[in-house]
């Protein structure tokens, strides 16, 4: 039987399965390299659709038996699965396959991982598993039996509920319609921290959140996360959850971050277990949104589910746009919203600037694990807000009940999610859904007139090329704006226009005196805005500016001109920036968190993106040599208050990792990693030898690193934390990451040749080898040496794990920003990768896109 050749699959040759499956009963026989799979599916044949060839997806399976209404047939094998001949009346297929979960490094299908059997079926995994149609759109009810040795094996779980268990097997039941994709299987030796949820219609909820023995002290946050996340979703959304259980399992090998399975979600390990001693704060704050976003899913993913993969965005969009409501809600607003910002510029922009840009519901793929990307998780929840901001509030929650309503049980597209909004509010919502298939951040550049009376923004948008993508039409950007006066009143409070032409004026009467504007408040936009205001206007909004977006955006701007006139103009750096920045520190009426994030500054990287887009070739060793000065120059400013800021933000009493304290915490080891370039690391080794939490002692150990002092504190982590794979994973990362430019490949090479380097599990490979691709100025060493040792390791993985190897190959993405010669080096080592033997198809669909 043979995989699937790459072919390039297009939205527009959609054609509707010509089979209802009307129910399916499996059958596991666990063995850790010869599991047994029988199937049984009742089909029916569509009387709605022409297309009458039975095919059945299916890849690595060794076929034991099939049978038609039990009668044996010899099915001919076809790419990627089979086909046979079936009766045009209602059928029964049997087949019995045998597979291997132990040789199954690739982590999609049935895996094993520690010694416990998992599944991963998004987004073609279930194909692993048995033969199926394993698409979005064929729905169905499941009954799981799985048989394993009672021993090793004592948990067996599946989705839905449970029905019956017993010595060495268990039945489980799924009354709910579901796709493939959304199918679980969890098997092990596993303990269950539980609790109980009562929905608010009072139907009695289980749950459980199962992990290996010694991790069972890990799970309290995560179910406290889960409880608030199911009442959350019934207040905000009116949605209640639908089974008796609900289940999570903790997973040590695991591609990406987590999995909504019905009733039985599985989590990377690192994205669900936590306590103060292993967790920092961020962890915290990730697990929270990750429990929520899975739980969301079970509304916005698989009641209501996605026809075909295109439609991707319209679960990921929309969950991801949820996750971040609730994050708001449990936290701060305004926090979350710039921690946001930051990643959407710092992985959707440089995706959608260079040679991966797609458009957030892509008209074709090779591989569609490739296009779990920013774009269609990040951007597509950018384009929910935009929405959610054009119609107003009201209108959104009612779009949605008519969502939910209309389409429960369903497998949809954008097409009918728009509906919803077109019919709720009567509004032509077509040119708003080029968002959806227009690629590339658009600009747009405000220019300001004032007569005395009037005051207009002249508003204009462009977007540059993209691939496949030559000419770009005006979108609907809802701007939001505010204005201020000298005061620093808002003598205009804020409010969305809605610029839908190439070029579009707003005018605003009755000013007698010039208001000054503060534009794309709470970025209202995923644009790029082009404003030709100068630095004692950036200063004025930094100091004054309403809207905290903005307000931080002011300071973030006049960091970024600080930091392009030293790099590319030798100019020092601006001291305005740094009083207006004084000044907000000592502001004890702003959130610790907000301040905190005041204090930071353009990434390395994202300054190379800046320059590019001005025309200019970056230079990543001026940029780093730039950056550190700017933190130099801060310590330097700031010398007689850090200190003070330092011991006001220490938290007393018991570790807790709720917002208030968190905020807290950083805002003292941001100050701390001042401090620390002012008094040698004294600070630090003080804070590492008292720290009670990861929080405080990892910010100590970044710090000792970066004043050099790190050795033995490297030494005693190490010593204390080697047998917590999540704690070693942070150890091995925070080297890479502080490692010096010239030394980066270096450490990152003798970290790969440590004895608890495991390149087949995805954390520890990306806590070396993604850390590499982060550290800029690392990377980018014009030696080139870290270029070739991560391609030398994609080269060794790519057999082993296609889909992480893919998703690595980013990194190269932005390669022609950079000169001729680091163009050449990376070019070198693309085709290098590119012509292996056997590459995967996910690896040669990333790395023939990003050279072409
Ligand atoms: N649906 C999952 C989530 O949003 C992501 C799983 C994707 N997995 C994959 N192998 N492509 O959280
Ligand atoms: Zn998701």
């Amino acid at each position: 039987m043979k995989d699937a050749a790459p072919q390039t699959i297009y939205l527009k040759d959609y054609t509707p399965f010509g089979y209802i499956v009307e129910h399916v009963d499996l059958t596991f026989k666990l063995h850790p390299t010869a599991t047994r799979v029988l199937s049984k599916i009742r089909f029916t044949p569509d009387t709605s659709t022409s297309d009458k060839m039975f095919f059945l997806h299916g890849e690595q399976l060794k076929l034991i038996s099939a049978k038609i209404d039990g009668q044996e047939i010899s099915p001919s094998y076809v790419e990627g699965g089979l086909q046979a001949d079936v009766p045009d009346t209602a059928f029964t297929w049997e087949a019995e396959v045998e597979i291997n979960p132990e040789a199954n490094t690739a982590l999609e299908g049935l895996y094993m991982s520690n010694g416990m059997y998992c599944t991963q079926c998004e987004a073609e995994g279930f194909r692993k598993i048995t033969f199926y149609p394993d698409r979005p759109d064929v729905m169905s009810v499941f009954d799981v039996r799985i048989e394993a040795d009672a021993d090793n094996t004592p948990v067996m779980l599946s989705n839905g509920n449970g029905v019956s268990k017993g010595e060495g097997f268990a039945t489980w039941s799924d009354p709910w319609p579901k796709p493939a994709y959304l199918f679980a299987l969890v098997a092990g030796n596993l303990i269950a921290h539980t609790d109980q949820f009562t929905t608010k219609s009072g139907t009695e909820v289980d749950l459980a959140i199962w992990v290996r023995p010694g991790d069972e002290g890990k799970c309290a946050f995560g179910m406290e996360a889960l409880k608030k996340s199911m009442t959350w979703d019934e207040e905000v959304y009116g949605r209640e959850y639908d089974l008796d259980e609900f289940n999570i399992v903790a997973v040590d090998d695991f591609n990406m971050g987590a999995m909504e399975n019905k009733g039985l979600n599985i989590f990377n390990s690192s994205c669900v277990l936590a306590s103060p001693e292993t967790a920092t704060d961020g962890n915290f704050e990730r697990i929270e949104a990750i429990i929520a976003h899975e739980y969301f899913h079970n509304w916005t993913g698989n009641r209501i589910t996605c026809r075909d993969w295109f439609q991707l965005c319209l679960k990921e969009g929309l969950t991801v746009f949820r996750d971040a409501q609730f994050t708001a809600d449990m936290r701060s607003e305004p926090v979350k919203r710039i921690d946001d910002v930051i990643a959407l510029r710092a992985r959707q922009f440089p995706e959608d600037q260079g040679p991966l840009s797609h458009a957030v519901r892509p008209e074709s793929f090779q591989e569609i694990n490739n296009f779990y990307t920013a774009t269609i998780y990040e951007k597509g929840a950018e384009v929910i807000g935009m929405l959610k901001t054009l119609v107003g509030d009201a209108a959104y929650a009612k779009a949605l009940d008519l969502y939910f309503e209309r389409h429960d049980g369903q497998a949809c597209t954008i097409e009918d999610w728009i509906k919803a909004f077109e019919d709720t509010t009567g509004r032509d919502l077509t040119q708003f859904k080029l968002w959806y298939s227009q690629s590339g951040t658009p600009e747009v550049t405000v220019r300001e007139e004032y007569n005395g009376e009037t005051f207009t923004l002249h508003l204009s948008q462009k977007s540059a090329p993209t691939p496949g993508q030559d000419e770009k039409h005006p979108q609907v950007i809802p701007v939001a704006i505010g204005l201020l006066n000298t005061d620093g009143e808002e003598v205009q409070p804020t409010m969305a226009l809605e610029l839908n032409k190439a070029e579009q004026s707003f005018s605003f009467e009755g000013h007698t005196t010039r208001p000054i504007a503060s534009v794309l408040r709470g970025f209202s936009a995923p644009v790029i805005l082009k404003q030709d205001i100068d630095n004692t206007r950036r200063a004025f909004l930094l100091a004054h500016d309403t809207d905290p977006f903005n307000r931080w955006e002011a300071g973030r701007d006049l960091a970024r001109d600080s930091l392009l006139g030293a790099i590319l103009e030798g100019a020092p750096h601006n001291a305005a920036y740094l009083d207006g920045l004084k000044a907000l520190l000592c502001d004890e009426t702003l959130d610790p968190a907000y301040r905190a994030l005041m204090l930071g500054q353009p990434s390395q990287s994202e300054l190379a993106g800046v320059i590019h887009k001005m025309g200019q070739i970056p230079d990543p060793a001026a940029i780093h040599t730039a950056s550190e000065a700017l933190r130099d120059a801060k310590a330097r400013a700031f010398a007689d208050m850090l200190p003070d800021l330092y011991a006001k933000n220490q938290v007393e009493g018991p570790f807790s990792p709720e917002a208030g304290p968190a905020g807290k915490r950083s805002l003292a080891n941001a100050a701390l990693a001042l401090v620390t370039r002012l008094d040698g690391g004294a600070t630090a080794s003080q804070q590492y030898a008292h720290a009670d939490n990861m929080t405080l002692q990892l910010a100590a150990l970044s710090a000792l690193i970066d004043a050099g002092k790190g050795a033995s504190a490297l030494q005693a982590f190490y010593d204390q934390w080697q047998s917590d794979r999540l704690v070693m994973d942070k150890w091995f990362s925070l080297q890479v990451m502080h490692a010096k430019p010239a030394d980066s490949a270096t450490v990152a090479r003798t970290l790969t040749q440590h004895a608890d380097f495991e390149m087949k599990n995805p954390n520890r490979f990306r806590s070396v080898m993604g850390i590499l691709a982060m550290n800029h100025a690392g990377f980018h060493h014009q030696s080139g040496a870290a270029y070739a040792l991560l391609a030398d390791w994609l080269i060794k993985l790519d057999p082993v794990n296609p889909q992480t190897t893919a998703r690595m190959c980013s990194a190269f993405q932005t390669w022609k920003r950079y000169d001729a010669h680091r163009q050449s080096l990376i070019k070198e080592q693309l085709e290098r990768i590119a012509t292996q033997s056997n590459l995967s198809r996910d690896t040669s669909e990333m790395v023939g896109r990003i050279l072409d």
